[in-house]
């Protein structure tokens, strides 16, 4: 059994409370840039107090003092999980994690709208498998004390074999059969993800944008 987590990329506050309330049983809501940036605060304040665990997903990636301070900042405001780069490097990594407290910090590896050909492009050097990559920005992630990564469903099997069961693996991309992909171009069933070892799935335009959100809602809870 996974947590089955409700991404709320909608246009306002207001909107992301009203889906949120009108679904039975959201354990978890997930606040990116596009809400945050136009509601701030106040909006994690109010699902908080409706009883509702906030991943506040910025992918903060700066000086580790200013990380820091981020990470301490959404302590303070009940945030339950945020994310980082592992790109940020371990000095960064630690000080994020020395100032989380009891908010679980997992770390970005690589973003899945990268492919191998732009990651090299980013890093300076060739890159034959993403894969590995990705296991060697886990294995950072694991070292400076995070709580767990980020990853697409295809990275979840050689994660787990490489880091073992402690680790949360959050993944996004999450679609039931006969759903649009959207944008995503790496989705799988949740199902699937939940038997490779995923223990937080990410979903949001299959629910927020369904013509039925709380059927939609269901079937995803029913396959997770
Ligand atoms: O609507 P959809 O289910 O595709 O939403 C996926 C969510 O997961 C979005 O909020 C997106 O920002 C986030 N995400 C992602 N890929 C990552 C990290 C986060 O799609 N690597």
């Amino acid at each position: 059994m996974a947590e089955l987590v409700l991404a709320l990329d909608l246009p306002s506050g207001g909107e992301a409370l009203a889906l949120a309330e009108r679904l039975p049983e959201v354990g978890w809501v997930k606040l990116g840039p596009m809400l945050f940036v136009r509601e701030g605060p106040p909006l994690v304040r109010a699902f908080v107090d409706r009883g509702m665990r906030v991943f506040l997903d910025l992918k903060w990636h700066d000086i580790p003092h200013t990380v820091a301070g981020a990470v301490a900042a959404a302590r303070d405001l009940g945030v339950a999980m945020a994310t980082v780069h592992c790109l940020g490097g371990q000095r960064m990594l630690a000080a994020a994690v020395a100032a989380a407290g009891p908010l679980a910090l997992v770390g970005v590896t690589v973003l899945t709208s990268h492919d191998a050909g732009e990651l090299g492009a980013v890093l300076g050097r060739g890159v034959p498998d993403l894969g590995v990559e990705v296991e060697r920005l886990a294995r950072s992630a694991r070292d400076a004390g995070l709580r767990g990564v980020v990853a697409s469903g295809h990275e979840v099997g050689l994660l787990r074999a490489a880091l073992g069961d402690a680790p949360w693996v959050v993944v996004p991309g999450i679609r039931l059969p006969g759903d649009a992909p959207n944008d995503q171009a790496r989705v799988m069933t949740p199902g699937e993800a939940v038997r490779l070892g995923a223990t937080h799935l990410v979903v949001g335009r299959p629910v927020s944008a369904a013509a039925d959100p709380t059927d939609a809602w269901a079937r995803l809870r029913a396959a997770t």
